[in-house]
């Protein structure tokens, strides 16, 4: 839309002869500008203010190895997009954002053999509930929403653990919500 919106204009001065074209261009600029402002923030608007946040601590945090739009790198980084342990029982994604992840794991038939670091020193509870209920329903992810109570549970549940999840260790958890 911001992009149709930005061609008629254009098409509206490319009528003009080419000095009023000159005349006008820091005027239309400016109203291309204020306009494709203004439409950009529309989007926006219909997110609440978790989902943004979720998604800007993915772009800082995780995007580098998961990707922008969640798909990883086939054999490397698995993917969060489509994938049934992201959007599975919010247990396991919990657990594996708050002790990291050491492989080898099988992601929609395809094996990954990297560790994914701990984040739970780094990481407050309301970030990581951010994080992991935009990465549960983006990108056509349909997973639940999970709440700052539910990863302070975890937390709490994983206190005493010093070493990342085993594939072994993922699949002894309940492919479950934490409850609320
Ligand atoms: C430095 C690279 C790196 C970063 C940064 C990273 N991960 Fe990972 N992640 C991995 C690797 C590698 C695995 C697979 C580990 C293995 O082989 O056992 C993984 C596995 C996962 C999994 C389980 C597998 C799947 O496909 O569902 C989830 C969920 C996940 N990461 C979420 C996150 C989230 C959320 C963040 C940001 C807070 C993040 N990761 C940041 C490298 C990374």
């Amino acid at each position: 839309m911001k992009t149709s919106l930005c061609d008629w204009i254009g098409s509206r001065s490319s009528f003009s002869s080419l000095e009023a074209l000159r005349g006008s261009a820091t005027r239309r600029n400016r109203w291309v500008a204020i306009l494709g402002g203004a439409l950009s923030l529309a989007p926006l608007a219909a997110f609440s203010q978790d989902a943004k946040q979720g998604e800007q601590l993915y772009t800082m945090n995780c995007a580098a190895c998961h990707q922008p739009t969640g798909t990883g790198i086939p054999a490397v980084y698995p993917p969060l997009a489509g994938s049934p342990i992201t959007t599975g029982g919010s247990k396991r994604a919990v657990a594996i954002v708050l002790n990291g992840l050491q492989g080898p794991i099988t992601v929609n038939g395809m094996q990954y053999n990297g560790p994914m670091q701990p984040w739970k020193a780094i990481l407050s509870d309301d970030k990581i509930a951010a994080i992991l209920t935009y990465v549960r329903q983006a990108w056509g992810n349909k997973g639940t929403p999970v709440t700052t109570e539910q990863v302070k549970a975890a937390r709490a549940e994983y206190a005493q653990r010093t070493s990342p999840l085993s594939e072994a260790d993922l699949t002894a958890i309940a492919d479950e919500d934490i409850k609320p």
